[in-house]
Order: C-alpha cells, then sequence, then structure tokens
C-alpha cells in the first residue's frame, strides 16, 4: 500500500501534509505586478467534493475510485485518516498531479458505518471540515477514537458539532471547546430535530453522517444557505435524505453504495483567479471543467454585479457524479463598481470573502461587508487579517465587527503576515499581480498548499516567471 499523503507532492508541505504552523519551516515568496494575466487552468480537485467522496465512500458497501488531481493538504488530511482506519487501501500520484484512492467502506447491507478497530488517533492537519464531518461519521462508530490537528485547527470551535452529537448519544469531550477531541461513538444513535446556531454545512454534514446511524427521522434546519454536498452526494449513494430550503431531513439508519467519482476543479481556487483577471486592466483566464454547484456561486453573480464580465460555460460532468460542472471565463479591464455584501449569501461566500475584499479594493466607490463574524474563526481571525493586510498594501479599510469597509487607496510594498492561512496568502498575492498592491511579500507561501497545491506554478504559468520570487527554499 502507498502512503495516502504522499510525501511526492513536494512543496513545503511538512510529512503529516499540513501547513507549517507557526515555528516550523516557512516559505516566504515575493509576488510583483503582471503586465497581462493570460492562460487556461487545470484546478486542484474541489475541497468539499474531494473530503466529501472520500469520507462516505469509506461509511458505503463496498469499494469505489476517487479521483482527484492535485489535492491540498485539507484533503491529504482526510485521506491519511481515513488510513490510518484502514478505509484507504490504496493511493497513487500520477505525474501529472491526478491522484487516486481506493477507498473501502466499512458499511453492510442498510448501515453506514466506518471500519477501523478502535483507540486510533485522527490526525486533521489544518482542517476543518476533516475534524467535523470525521467527529459526526465517528459518532454512530462504537469505538473510540482521538482527533487532533494543528495549532490553528486547535483553536477553532468544536462544542458546536459537540453539542448534537452527544444529544444523539455518542460520548464527545472536547479540550474547552476545541481539538483534541474524544470520540467513543454508539450505535443506534437517536435521532435528532435540531436547529444550527451558524450557517455551516460542516456541522450540517456532522449531523447528517450521525444520522444515518441514528433510528428514526433526522430533522435539521440551519439559519442561512450553506453548501449542499452532502445531500447530493448521499443521495447519489442511495441514502434516504432531502433538502427543502433550509431543512435537511434524513431516514435513519440508512446504507448507501459505494460509487466512484472523478471530483472537478475547485469554485473557490477558481475565485481567486476569476478576482484576479476582473481586477486587471489586460486579462483573460479561463478555468476548465470547474465545479458548478448553484450553492457556491455567488462569486460569480457578485463580481458580475460589479461589472465583471464573467462567462459560465457548462459541460457534460465529466464523471462528476451529482455535481454539475463547466468551464468559467473572465476577462479584465471593465471598471469594478463598489458593493455592500450582507445577509445570507455570505455565507454562500464565506471561502470567498478574504480575495473579494481585493475585488472591493480595485472598485471604484467604497465597499462594505457585513454578517461575516464567521470569518473570525476561519484558519486565521480573517477579518483582523485582511484588514491589517489592506492598510499595509495602502487601502483604505475599517474592520467591523462582523466585516470591513473597503476602498481604494494608493499602491504600496509591503511585508504581509499570512499566520499560515492559505486564503490570505492567495487574497494578496493576487493583490500584487493586479497592481491593487505594490509588491508584497508573504512570510509564508508554503501555507497555500492547504488547498490549492500548485498555486505558485499556476502563478507562473498565468502571470509569467517574473511576477515571483522564492525567497528561501523550494517553491509549494
Ligand atoms: C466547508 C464549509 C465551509 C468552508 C470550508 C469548507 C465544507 O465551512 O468555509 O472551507 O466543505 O463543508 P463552514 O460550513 O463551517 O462555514
Amino acid at each position: 500500500m502507498s502512503d495516502a499523503t504522499p510525501g511526492s507532492q513536494g512543496g513545503a508541505a511538512s510529512s503529516a501534509g499540513a501547513a507549517p504552523g507557526h515555528g516550523e519551516l516557512l516559505a516566504p515568496v515575493r509576488i510583483g505586478r503582471s503586465a497581462r494575466l493570460e492562460g487556461s487552468l487545470r484546478l486542484p480537485g474541489d475541497k468539499s467534493i474531494g473530503h466529501r467522496a472520500l469520507l462516505f465512500n469509506a461509511l458505503a458497501e463496498g469499494e469505489a475510485e476517487v479521483t482527484t488531481f492535485r489535492p491540498g493538504a485539507d484533503v491529504r488530511s482526510s485521506a491519511r485518516a481515513l488510513a490510518t482506519i484502514g478505509a484507504v487501501l490504496s493511493s497513487s500520484a500520477a505525474a501529472d498531479g491526478t491522484m487516486r484512492y481506493v477507498v473501502a467502506g466499512g458499511g453492510t447491507g442498510a448501515a453506514a458505518c466506518l471500519p477501523g478497530a478502535g483507540g486510533e488517533s485522527l490526525d486533521c492537519g489544518n482542517s476543518g471540515t476533516t475534524m467535523r464531518l470525521f467527529s459526526g461519521a465517528l459518532a454512530g462508530r462504537p469505538l473510540p477514537v482521538e482527533l487532533g490537528g494543528d495549532a490553528s485547527l486547535s483553536r477553532r470551535p468544536m462544542e458546536r458539532v459537540a453539542a448534537p452529537l452527544r444529544r444523539m448519544g455518542a460520548e464527545m469531550t472536547t479540550t474547552d471547546g476545541h481539538a483534541p477531541l474524544h470520540i467513543t461513538g454508539a450505535r443506534p444513535l437517536a435521532a435528532l430535530v435540531h436547529a444550527l446556531p451558524v450557517a455551516s454545512a460542516q456541522v450540517l454534514g456532522a449531523v447528517t453522517l450521525a444520522a444515518l446511524a441514528a433510528a428514526g427521522r433526522t430533522v435539521i434546519d440551519v439559519p442561512g444557505p450553506t453548501r449542499d454536498h452532502t445531500e447530493r452526494l448521499l443521495a447519489w449513494m442511495g441514502v434516504p435524505i432531502t433538502r427543502n430550503g433550509l431543512r435537511t431531513t434524513i431516514e435513519g439508519p440508512a446504507g448507501m453504495r459505494a460509487r466512484s467519482l472523478v471530483v472537478p476543479g475547485d469554485i473557490s481556487s477558481a475565485g481567486t483567479w476569476m478576482v484576479a483577471a476582473a481586477v486587471h486592466p489586460s486579462a483573460d483566464i479561463r478555468l476548465r471543467h470547474v465545479a458548478l454547484n448553484a450553492t457556491r456561486l455567488a462569486i460569480v453573480d457578485v463580481l458580475r454585479e460589479m461589472g465583471a464580465d464573467v462567462q459560465v460555460i457548462a459541460d457534460d460532468g465529466g464523471g462528476a457524479g451529482p455535481e454539475p460542472t463547466g468551464d468559467l471565463v473572465v476577462r479584465g479591464g471593465r471598471p469594478l463598481r463598489a458593493i455592500r455584501l450582507a445577509g445570507p449569501r455570505v455565507a454562500e461566500l464565506i471561502d470567498e470573502l478574504p480575495v473579494l475584499a481585493i475585488a472591493m479594493a480595485a472598485a471604484d466607490g467604497t465597499s462594505e461587508l457585513h454578517d461575516a463574524a464567521e470569518l473570525r474563526v476561519k484558519e486565521s481571525d480573517r477579518i483582523a487579517l485582511m484588514v491589517q493586510g489592506l492598510r499595509a498594501i495602502g487601502v483604505v479599510a475599517d474592520e467591523l465587527p462582523d466585516g470591513w469597509r473597503v476602498a481604494p487607496g494608493r499602491p504600496t510594498d509591503a511585508a504581509i503576515e499570512t499566520a499560515g492561512d492559505h486564503r490570505i496568502a492567495m487574497a494578496f498575492s493576487i493583490a500584487a499581480l493586479a497592481g491593487v498592491a505594490g509588491t508584497v511579500t508573504l512570510d509564508d507561501g508554503g501555507c497555500v498548499d492547504v488547498s490549492y497545491h500548485g498555486f505558485w506554478d499556476d502563478l507562473t504559468s498565468i502571470a509569467g516567471a517574473d511576477a515571483l520570487e522564492h525567497l528561501t527554499g523550494d517553491p509549494a
């Protein structure tokens, strides 16, 4: 069996597959303006779909192959956790970056269950999705297990997952509300009627996975729209699950069939290049075979509202199972209008908000973001770090309790603190490429690997080799 988290993916990721945290080896990079952004990219496989395709097949009856392009450290954390419990039988990386995982499920007949003997310690790296989804899946496995992660993940709130899972009958302890988590699952769990306090697909997914091991109907309400990959994929694999508006209903106990899947490109990674092209005076970028799930398309709507030229060209899916796919083409050179983002759609944009701040900084007038307090409990406090970085690059920016206010300023050279957060690093790289900043020096370029393995190669292919300088070590 080969390693589920192959070091052959290279880069600055640690041997555990996670981005370096504070105190580990950092890989500073410098990014400058490029006269033109042009090219066509095949992006890494969608992170949200990748986690789920691996985990759900491990819960299912039978064996399936999950194929994904250049998976980032987060998805590799899920693969590694599954390898630890014996669910990933093999993984192989092709020279072009395509990864193939063969996953064998522990489910039988009408019961979805993870394999393993219990007593495992799972390393979730930097990945909140791994920790939260696995918590739900392990709640229905009557064996003890520990889940831990890096320093950033260990600061993120976990009671929001633990509380409903305890009510369903799992024994679950957090460490003052955080990782490490200790879970001893139970079967059957009790079905639950539950209203989530936050619009979180990760928490919704966790309770949904526990509901597969529950006796009866579980009903989960969310306060706002969330991405629906869990519902789509489980239904496609044979689970009686429906989503109706903000309500998800699962009839438990439920089993499912393993099904092979080719994970399409990540629209959040696409968002980085969409903003880059929209902001740049001379740009033409095509992003091929991207997942075009309707719950993730708000980035397209917002950029169009701001005046950007964004085209969506659907394709035939290419083995992506229940997920719609297609190409995105964005051309630059149009003036952008300021925008006010607030209300339910903020949750649909949650991962794109850092890079959208760069579009706001290039727009004509003052833009605002509200209702985004969740950004404070992501891989970093993204509100504080974005505002700090925006000011450093010369943008006029104010921090709000639940967002920011941004207006254009005078582009300035700056050193940017990423706190090891991949989305902060990519947002400020784009700011430099497109001239919203002067030259930007990131304290850590390696952290982009969390969601976007190969980002620096793609950046030089779009912007030219002169746009990037690795200050120490190897490129991520
Ligand atoms: C994800 C959901 C989002 C998102 C994360 C991936 C998922 O988090 O920020 O990158 O795959 O379910 P929340 O649902 O907690 O907001």
